[in-house]
């Protein structure tokens, strides 16, 4: 089904637009959610001569200032101490260096300090307080990240005895109460239920940008879970899993339930399926597919786009979410245009 709409879609761009194979163009802006203002900023960032990398950069760093949805930036998903976090990465597909962050604190411009990672060590992940001495010294202003919002969130979930959480088999009962909590002895495992709390609040923004010469670079931001355990690192900083780049292959990024997602390297998969010939969309089916034999009631999704520009997408379909909306911006229209894949 989601096949068939990305194709409809395909077939109106190619009458639309005069030039390239199966509606494909470069350049070519692809990234996760209705997340317009990012799109378009790293599209302008392109048309006035700025990199790939600069345009990914750009772009998702629009959506840590917007604050994307409460799920990007400062001031969104407090963690269980009230701090927001955030973690963000971006790969060069030519070079195939990452730069990325995790468990960032005080810094708004997670991507921007991501990419300084790239261009000022040899490392490819900071993490924590470290990262944040490390963002001061590149130049980033260390600030609060909390706001009237975040600190509501934070109250709020207090005062509904600190549910959900991420906690299990530890006393008090986690399902019922808040901590600190102890460890039982006895551990049980139970089948994971659908995680229903990011479904609406979305959760990351995943970009994919590929030049007219055909670098790749991709990237991510988010601040994560909301009440997330601090320490938590999702998927979106991890190569391979929030996203990857490969000039001589393509770009994907994920979004979703990255406790699950970064399990299975979704990202890296979906590159590895387009630079077998796969097309975009069906790379993107067959990441869901393999994640959906494991856990079926996963809350994800998944973007794709191959080398000549073509793109995809697909996600899980569970209870909330079925659908996915993405947004593309391209020679062969005049706006970003935002797109919808149904759920298998
Ligand atoms: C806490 O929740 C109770 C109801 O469970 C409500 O009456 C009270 O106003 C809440 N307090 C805050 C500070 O939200
Ligand atoms: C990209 O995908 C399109 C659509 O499936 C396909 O026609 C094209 O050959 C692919 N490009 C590469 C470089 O594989």
């Amino acid at each position: 089904m989601a096949a068939a709409v990305v194709r409809i879609v395909l077939i109106a761009l190619q009458l639309a637009g005069p030039c390239g194979a199966a509606g494909a163009a470069l350049p070519v802006v692809i990234n996760t959610w209705a997340f317009r203002k990012a799109t378009e900023t790293a599209w302008r960032t392109l048309q006035l001569g700025g990199s790939e990398l600069d345009a990914v950069e750009k772009g998702c760093g629009q959506c840590e200032i917007d604050q994307c949805d409460g799920s990007v930036g400062y001031g969104g998903s407090p963690d269980e101490s009230g701090e927001t976090t955030l973690d963000a990465m971006i790969m060069n597909g030519n070079t195939m260096e990452v730069g990325a962050v995790a468990d960032l604190r005080h810094v708004k411009n997670a991507i921007g300090v991501a990419r300084k990672v790239i261009e000022h060590t040899k490392h490819t992940l900071l993490v924590g307080e470290s990262a944040s001495l490390f963002a001061v010294r590149m130049g980033f202003p260390y600030e609060d990240l909390t706001t009237q919002r975040s600190l509501s969130v934070y109250s709020r979930w207090l005062n509904q005895s600190c549910q959900p959480n991420y906690w299990k088999n530890v006393v008090p009962d986690s399902s019922k109460s808040c901590g600190p909590y102890k460890r039982l002895e006895k551990v049980s495992f139970e089948e994971e239920t659908i995680s229903q709390r990011n479904i609406h609040n979305h959760d990351t923004i995943g970009m994919v940008v590929i030049g007219k010469s055909g670098t790749v670079v991709s990237g991510t931001s988010t601040n994560g879970g909301v009440h997330k355990i601090p320490g938590r690192v999702g998927d979106s900083p991890i190569a391979g899993a929030g996203s990857y780049a490969d000039s001589t292959a393509g770009g994907a990024a994920a979004t979703g339930d990255g406790d699950t997602m970064m399990r299975f390297l979704p990202s890296y998969q979906a590159v590895e399926y387009m630079r077998m010939g796969t097309d975009p969309t069906v790379a993107c089916q067959k990441v869901i597919s393999r994640i959906q034999q494991h856990v079926p009631k996963f809350f994800g999704a998944v973007i794709c786009a191959n080398t000549t520009g073509s793109y995809g997408a697909a996600c899980n379909k569970i209870p909330g979410f079925t659908q996915f909306h993405f947004m593309v911006f391209s020679p062969l229209q005049s706006q970003p245009a935002e797109q919808v894949v149904d759920c298998i």
